[in-house]
């Protein structure tokens, strides 16, 4: 990004806090990294990360498990990346395999456990991917999925579905794996926060380019429009003070027919 955003941004150390705020303004990306912390200490042994991307939350299991492996289905995963026109290597890790997005290349039972975190909604057959995952994971062996409720568009046009708690443990069932827990992301005030800070920043302050320069947005194609500078001091304290009083009103007042995502955990029976 180039303008004052961008000087901004490569002041020493101004990268780092703004990334920091972002992660904790982008409510859908902590409680999701925060949960993921909760589940990892029940990986072990052999993780698989089904639709890796470029594999952004190794750092929390690789304490946990022997091998991280991380495989992505070629075909959209070449157009994802080269959509955003930029080398994976940039903020994460490429994928150690990628396959036709239909067999997982492994034997059946080959993994102690499976994660894998927003890509159901990005295929167009949730039951063949799930059966695969099942199907390459051990007998007691522990699956962690994450799948959005109420999100925007993204990855277009690979983006076909959103689920329901019931509708993601039916789908767990249907593959021969009992749910442990099943997580929501937030209720009904951090989805009306979430999606007004994301209108603020997407049509209000055109942060895209600000936010994948800062490491978000990985996957969305790129964009090349700096922000509406002269709006980022009224834009930036309006999303936290959303995203704070967001945290607080689903504490006070949850409504828990609402969420961003759910996170479901299942052990293959
Ligand atoms: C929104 S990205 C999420 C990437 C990563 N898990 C993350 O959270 O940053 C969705 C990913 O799912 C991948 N994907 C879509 N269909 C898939 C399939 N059948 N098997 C494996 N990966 C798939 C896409 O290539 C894309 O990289």
């Amino acid at each position: 990004v180039s303008g004052l955003g961008g000087k901004l941004l490569r002041i020493p150390g101004a990268g780092v806090v703004a990334r920091h705020a972002a992660d904790w303004i982008d409510l859908q990306w902590s409680y999701l990294i925060a949960q993921l912390k909760a589940v990892a200490p029940r990986m072990h042994g052999r993780l698989l990360d089904v639709g890796c991307g470029d594999c952004p939350y190794e750092w929390i299991f690789r304490p946990y498990v022997e091998a991280y492996v991380g495989v992505e289905h070629e075909a959209t995963f070449a157009l994802t990346m080269a959509a955003a026109g930029r080398d994976t290597r940039r903020k994460g890790r490429p994928p150690d395999l990628s396959y036709d997005g239909e067999t997982l290349p492994f034997d059946d039972g080959f993994f102690d456990c499976v994660l894998s975190v927003q890509v159901l909604e990005h295929t167009p057959h949730p039951d063949r991917l799930v059966a695969e995952m099942s199907r390459v994971l051990k007998r007691g062996g522990v699956l962690v999925v994450n799948a959005p409720f109420s999100f925007r568009l993204h990855a277009e046009p690979h983006d076909y579905f959103r689920y329901t708690p019931h509708g993601l443990a039916a789908l767990c069932v249907r593959h021969g794996l009992r749910v442990a827990e099943l997580m929501p992301q937030g209720h009904f005030f951090s989805v009306v926060g979430h999606k007004l800070n994301s209108y603020l920043a997407f049509h209000v302050a055109n942060m895209g380019a600000l936010m994948q320069d800062m490491g978000k947005l990985g996957h969305e194609g790129q964009v090349h429009r700096g922000p509406r500078t002269w709006t980022l001091p009224f834009v930036v304290p309006a999303m936290l003070g959303t995203a704070a009083a967001a945290r607080v009103l689903d504490r006070v007042l949850p409504d828990r027919s609402e969420s961003l995502s759910y996170l479901v955990v299942a052990e293959k029976t």
